[in-house]
């Protein structure tokens, strides 16, 4: 991997700008371990609260056009017994990010507290799961309480801390101040877009939970406009998230002015192989392009 690619986050240093996106692949130290040998340059856990969770009944996830919708509802072993997965992922190589949801921000010091002992090397704070009661987007959508949560975690841990936007809002750059303003390190742009699918055979609602997050390819141009209007309002780094495909969508999440990118639902289509496809893909445009550095495009976009 040449220097070309080599970008520094909040202080992490990756050797590619791709992560793992919360939510897929992340539950298992041995899945995260195959993310980074397959080329991301940093990877991200599937959320994990306080306590143990089972998550909705199932149906839990719809293809739709474009892409997916889900509501897992939060499913995880609780912090302290993903302490062990992280053992696993001792000699990763990569950055380990893991992502916290949690019901007030007290609990969020808690979690991350504990994640941070398990050995993660930044957090992402999960205020943006659009069907949740009581955590998620209920906490995104309010700067107010973006801003208690984001103050209380920081208070508790030095790693870096990233703190993961809904576009469920009126206003997404005001939320991204008030991450900036209570101390967090990054933001990350976007969580799903809240949506739903319906059998029209039964009449009824396909998810269990009837609501569920969009993903996919479908969301890219909110995305897009997302990152686009919080790096107008910010000066921490941003990262892309939401129908990264190809290394053009990439490109073009980072000419938005992401530092870095988030492959999520593309997995599902394209394999593991998606994080090398993309690396390859923004090298040779650099190359093409004489750039010396992926930093270089960051925020090109912003020019005009
Ligand atoms: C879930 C969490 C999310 O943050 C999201 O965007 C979609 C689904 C979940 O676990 O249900």
């Amino acid at each position: 991997m040449t220097n070309r690619l080599t970008v520094e986050i909040a202080g992490l240093k990756l050797a590619n700008p791709t992560m793992l996106a919360a939510g897929i692949l992340g539950m298992s130290g041995l899945t995260l371990k195959r993310v980074a040998k397959a080329g991301a340059g940093a990877v991200v856990t599937k959320s994990l609260g306080l306590k143990p969770r089972s998550g909705y009944s199932n149906p839990t996830v719809v293809q739709v056009e474009g892409g997916l919708i889900n509501a897992m509802g939060l499913p995880n072993p609780g912090i302290k017994h993903f302490a062990l997965e992280m053992r696993e992922t001792k000699d990763i190589g990569v950055p380990v990010i893991v992502s916290i949801y949690a019901f007030t921000s007290h609990e969020f010091a808690t979690v991350s507290r504990e994640a941070v002992k398990a050995g993660a090397d930044g957090l992402e704070l999960n205020v943006s799961c659009p069907h949740a009661e009581k955590t998620g987007a209920e906490i995104g959508q309010d700067p107010r309480l973006v801003e208690e949560v984001v103050k209380e975690v920081r208070k508790n841990v030095e790693k870096p801390v990233f703190v993961k936007l809904t576009p469920n809002v009126g206003n997404i750059a005001e939320v991204a101040e008030a991450a900036e303003r209570a101390g967090a390190d990054g933001v990350t742009a976007i969580n799903t877009v809240k949506a739903m699918a319906i059998n029209i055979e039964t009449a009824r609602p396909i998810l269990g939970n009837k609501v569920g997050g969009l993903s996919g390819l479908a969301i890219k141009p909110v995305a897009m406009r997302c990152v686009y209007e919080i790096c107008e309002a910010v000066k921490i780094p941003v990262v892309g998230c939401g129908g990264i495909n190809t290394w053009q969508d990439a490109v073009e999440f980072m000419e938005a002015g992401a530092s870095a990118v988030q492959i999520g639902t593309a997995i599902a289509t394209r394999g593991l192989e998606v994080f090398k496809q993309v690396t390859e893909g923004i090298e040779a445009f650099l190359e093409k392009k004489r750039f010396g550095s992926v930093k270089e495009i960051v925020g090109l976009s912003h020019r005009c």
